[in-house]
């Protein structure tokens, strides 16, 4: 769990891996995708609950479903009104995989934390970190948890209900307060910006969380789910409730939920 002063570890032998990382990515390793191998280590992870204190292992993801990308793309839209059901650990695991999930296991260098993702980022620095705001889901605590790809795990930070609370942080948008959980986006810039410097900060950043935030969107709208992005809020108090360690700097607010009787309406 997490005080509000902790700080999380440096990336400190970042510069050193960095020559080993530039190899790593352009001999052809990120384009020779082999789907069997792939396949190996995920089924190699097993969907027991919990070890360590604090530390869940999440459901394996599915790597099939019944919904195309094109259909996903045609029916994708924001939903702010959700029904009062709760979501199940697997389709949390489904969404956090989807968001930033590895899809390509790569031990070194450290800075990969677990290798390639579903979502591009520039330079695979990865600036994104990922909680899970729960707060309706079966068997599971609410409270906030943050998303640790490499393992596909949930920390837990605090055990809290704490929609509310954002939803006030977000100027008053009661809906980010009412679906069963949100995915919650911070970025340390730091570790794009120190490759990247002002293009970094200005664009990657941000580009990185829009392919992040879209793979959510598509996956919700293939398991019957909506989710709206939501980035009008004010910085401090969103940073006060999430607890957020001084250098990650608040990003996106994803509410995800059954979409309620008014969306389905709305998007007809
Ligand atoms: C950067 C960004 C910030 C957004 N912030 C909010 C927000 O704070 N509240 C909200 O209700 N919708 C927010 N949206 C969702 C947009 O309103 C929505 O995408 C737009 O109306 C188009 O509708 P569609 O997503 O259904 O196609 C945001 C979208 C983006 C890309």
């Amino acid at each position: 769990m997490r005080s509000k002063l902790l700080s999380f570890p440096i990336w400190g032998s970042w510069i050193l891996l960095m020559g080993l990382s530039s190899a790593l990515l352009t001999n052809g390793n990120a384009h020779n995708f082999k789907r069997s191998e792939n396949e190996w280590f995920m089924k190699e992870k097993k969907s027991t609950r919990q070890d360590k204190e604090g530390i869940i292992n999440l459901p394996s993801p599915s790597y099939r479903g019944t919904v195309s990308v094109e259909e996903s793309l045609l029916l994708r839209r924001s939903v702010r009104d959700y029904e009062n059901r709760a979501l199940t650990l697997q389709q949390v695991s489904q969404l956090l995989w989807a968001a930033y999930g590895v899809t390509k296991e790569i031990s070194s260098p450290s800075f990969l934390r677990g290798g390639l993702k579903t979502a591009p980022s520039a330079g695979a620095l990865y600036p994104l970190e990922i909680y899970l705001v729960a707060g309706d889901v079966e068997g599971l605590p609410a409270g906030i948890y943050k998303f640790i790809p490499a393992g596909h795990q949930l920390e837990l930070i605090i055990e809290e209900d704490v929609r509310k609370s954002l939803a006030r942080a977000a100027y008053n948008q009661t809906f980010v307060g009412k679906a069963p959980v949100a995915l919650f986006y911070s970025a340390i810039y730091e570790r794009t910006t120190r490759k990247y410097g002002e293009r970094g900060r200005s664009r990657y950043v941000c580009m990185d969380l829009g392919h992040s935030a879209q793979n959510v969107y598509l996956q919700a709208v293939a398991m019957g789910l909506g989710t709206c992005a939501v980035g009008a809020f004010n910085n401090e108090m969103v940073s006060n409730v999430m607890m957020l360690p001084r250098k990650e700097e608040p990003l996106y607010i994803m509410p995800v939920g059954y979409p309620g009787e008014k969306a389905r309406i709305e998007h007809r």
